[in-house]
């Protein structure tokens, strides 16, 4: 499919998106005027926030390693992101070129972007849909046309899960999970209001302000995601402390976050 087979996308400049939000803290330029506000508004709260999504990225990228490192060739990246430096594909693909990675994303703005870089890369796609609807995205023609279901492959819902607060996150993994095959993986991150809690809730109720719902959940909501996989070494920690490559540089008592991978038996 070519860019030129695109139908027009209203991209809704006036109103502040998560996905440009994330830009906006990692210090990139796709972002409107609105995001920039939100961002603020959420970083007068929690100005920790840039961390946050430096280390998120970090463990994302830790966790494609290891799972390339571990025989994954196809990934299916749910709550892609707009794309920043070092995407799924670009980590995986160094170390093994052949990987497929199919990026999912809500937002028609990650579309376009992630369209005008992946066009004819061949190994790679991206498709518009929610991660409410697991089961829509795993009939999605793109998705099976590069994702073999039995093969290993890995699933990363990354920051993303905490945009549906109207939903238990273990309900949209279970088909997700009984799609894949044993030796199938699991990759999230989420943020948690186990400490920091009002800083936490003053940040979740900025991004309700901005039409972007969200909630920060607790340790023990965040192990139910797990339901039927085998949470690898070190378990459910701060990103940060998941198989860092060096020393633990950023203060912890500000990374409300947890990150985790687990693998179907
Ligand atoms: C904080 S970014 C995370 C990007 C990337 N996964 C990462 O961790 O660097 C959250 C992304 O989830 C997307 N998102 C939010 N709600 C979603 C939903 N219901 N379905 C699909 N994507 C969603 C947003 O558009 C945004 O791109």
């Amino acid at each position: 499919m070519t860019n030129e087979d695109q139908p027009a996308i209203d991209l809704k400049v006036d109103v502040a998106h998560p996905a440009r939000m994330y830009d906006y803290y990692l210090g990139g330029k796709d972002n409107y005027e609105a995001d920039r506000a939100a961002a603020e508004a959420a970083l007068a709260a929690a100005p920790e926030l840039r961390a946050i999504a430096r280390e998120n990225r970090a463990f994302l990228h830790r966790a494609v390693r290891h799972l390339v490192d571990s025989g994954v060739r196809q990934f299916l990246d749910l709550g892609a992101g707009l794309p920043t430096q070092r995407n799924v594909h670009e980590v995986a693909q160094e170390i093994a070129p052949e990987t497929r990675v199919v990026y999912v994303d809500s937002d028609p703005i990650v579309l376009v972007h992630a369209r005008a870089l992946l066009n004819g890369l061949g190994r790679t796609a991206v498709v518009q849909a929610d991660v409410r609807e697991p089961e829509r995205i795993l009939a999605d023609e793109q998705v099976r046309s590069l994702i073999d279901f039995d093969q290993p492959l890995a699933v990363m819902l990354v920051s993303v899960l905490q945009f549906v607060p109207d939903r238990e996150p273990e309900d949209i993994v279970a088909p997700l999970r009984d799609a894949m095959p044993s030796g199938g993986y699991l990759v999230v991150s989420h943020p948690t209001q186990d400490f920091r809690t009002s800083q936490v809730n003053e940040v979740a109720s900025t991004y309700t302000r901005a039409k972007a719902p969200a909630v920060a959940r607790r340790k023990s909501e965040i192990e139910r995601i797990f339901d039927g996989f085998e949470v690898l070494e070190p378990g459910i920690v701060q990103t940060p402390l998941w198989r860092p490559d060096g020393p633990v540089t950023p203060n912890l008592d500000l990374i409300w976050m947890y990150g985790a991978v687990g693998r179907k038996p």
